[in-house]
Parts: C-alpha cells; structure tokens; sequence
C-alpha cells in the first residue's frame, strides 16, 4: 500500500503536502505526532473517507490518480479492502455484538447468515468476548467495545486493518485489554497502519514507525532508530521525552 505526493487541503488550510508514503504489507506501521499534524487525513485517505486533490494510490490493484474523479465504485473496493477502527467505536447501538459484526459480511460480502455467524463467533472468542455475542453495545465497557469493532473489522478479512488512536477514549486498565489484541495480531503478521499517542505500545508493536508534524513527515523509518536515546533529531526526541513523561524525572 503506497500513496505517493498526495496533496488535501481543507478550506484554505494545505494539510498534506507531497505526502510518500508506503504501508508494508504484512507488518504493522505506526503513526506518530502532534495532535492536528494530519495523521488521521492520512488514514482516512487510505480508505477514502477523504479524497485527497492530486497524487497518486497504489493498493495491490487499485491504482488511483487523485487529479481524476474517483468514483463510488472506486471508494467501495478500497473500503471492502481496508477495515477501519475508530476511536470511538462506531458500533450500531440497536444492534448485539454478534449483529454488529455479521452486518458487513451478510449485506456486503453476501455471506449466509449461518456462515458470518460462526465466524463471528471465533473472532469474538480472539478477542476474548466469546461470551458476549448477544450483549448489546451499551452493555459493553470502552475496552470490549473496541475489541468488538477490531472483530467486526476482521470479519470483512480486510487486507489493511487502518486503526485511529483506538485506545485513545479508554481508560488504562482497558487499554490494555485492546493492546493486547492488536499486539497478537501484529504478531500474526496482519497488515496494520495505527495512530496512537501511546509511545509504549508504538514502541513494541511497530515494524516502522513514521512521525507527522505540520502535514509534513519528519520520520520514515525503524522504530529502533526512532526510539534510540541517540536520535540526532531534537524535536523527535522532545516529543517522546513529553508523550512518556521523561520530563517529570
Ligand atoms: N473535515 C475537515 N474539515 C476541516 N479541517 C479539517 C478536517 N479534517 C481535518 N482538518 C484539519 O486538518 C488538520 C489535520 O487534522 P488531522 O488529520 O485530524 O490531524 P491529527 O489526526 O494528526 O490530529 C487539522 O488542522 C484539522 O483541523
Ligand atoms: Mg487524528
């Protein structure tokens, strides 16, 4: 997955500028920087959620020019490709949790009710909620929320799992609970691209770590390099001193 020189503006606000990147498949890239910078534009425009104005998408083969009109058709193969989690869940409130994750199968996928059923039932016991199948979203705590909508992704087998800032809204303890989901699916080589603020779990999850600032990318690269207290770069080293609270010390 590679997006190449794509430009968005917002308004008269240019928030991606030239923007390279590519997204290896079968390994978890992680999406860093200050809040603002541009890092959920970037994850929307791999599913087209946003349509960038200019430059080019590589997708295995989905080759999209921004500078033409990106049709409907287009939006649906991509997103069909692409599972996106939220940091607020988005789950349908009037539907249960095995309902939740059947709605794609069933109405895009044109999967029988029977078949999605069951392998709803083994993604929900992956994430540790075989027994919730038949609770209803509110009945659910932040941490199995999300874990239900990282399901509910991998019920479609997208090919990229696009996931933004999903611990963000959770409390520590839950936290945790997601971390270790997505940690077990990065280690089954699941393709992922992830935004989080949590500099932990970047660390330990990422095969590739990139930092955004001002729409611009101020790092490409491994996390070791990244994360060494030898960084020549000051700013990246700053803003990992602040996300991990070294400054405290
Ligand atoms: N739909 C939108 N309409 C107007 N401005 C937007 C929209 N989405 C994002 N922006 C602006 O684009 C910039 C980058 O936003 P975003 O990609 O959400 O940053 P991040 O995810 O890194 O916090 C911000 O200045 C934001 O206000
Ligand atoms: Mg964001």
């Amino acid at each position: 997955m590679k997006i190449t020189k794509i430009n968005k503006t917002f308004g008269d606000k240019h928030v991606l500028k030239d923007t390279t990147l590519d997204f290896p498949a079968g390994k978890t890239t992680v999406m860093v920087g200050p809040s603002g910078s541009g890092k959920s534009t970037i994850l929307r425009s791999l599913n087209l959620l946003v349509v960038p104005e200019s430059g080019h998408y590589d997708f295995d083969d989905h080759h999209l020019d921004f500078s033409n009109k990106i049709t409907n058709k287009d939006k649906l193969a991509v997103r069909k490709e692409t599972g996106m989690v939220f940091q607020d869940y988005n789950l349908f409130p009037n539907k249960t949790v095995l309902g939740n994750i059947i709605e794609g199968p069933t109405q895009v996928l044109k999967q029988s009710k029977e078949e999605a059923t069951a392998r709803a039932k083994e993604l929900l016991a992956k994430v540790g909620l075989a027994e919730y199948g038949d609770a209803y979203p509110n009945e659910l705590s932040g941490g199995q929320a999300q874990r239900v909508a990282i399901a509910r992704a991998l019920a479609m087998t997208p090919k990229y799992i696009l996931l933004d800032e999903p611990t963000s809204a959770l409390d520590p303890e839950l936290e945790l609970s997601v971390l270790k989901v997505l940690l077990q699916l990065a280690a089954e080589r699941q393709s992922m691209v992830i935004v989080t603020h949590n500099m932990m779990f970047a660390k330990q999850v990422a095969d590739k770590i990139i930092f955004v600032e001002n729409g611009e990318i101020i790092y490409d690269g491994s996390p070791d390099e990244f994360f060494a207290p030898d960084n020549p770069n000051q700013r990246i080293k700053n803003f990992i001193a602040s996300m991990t609270m070294e400054d405290l010390k």
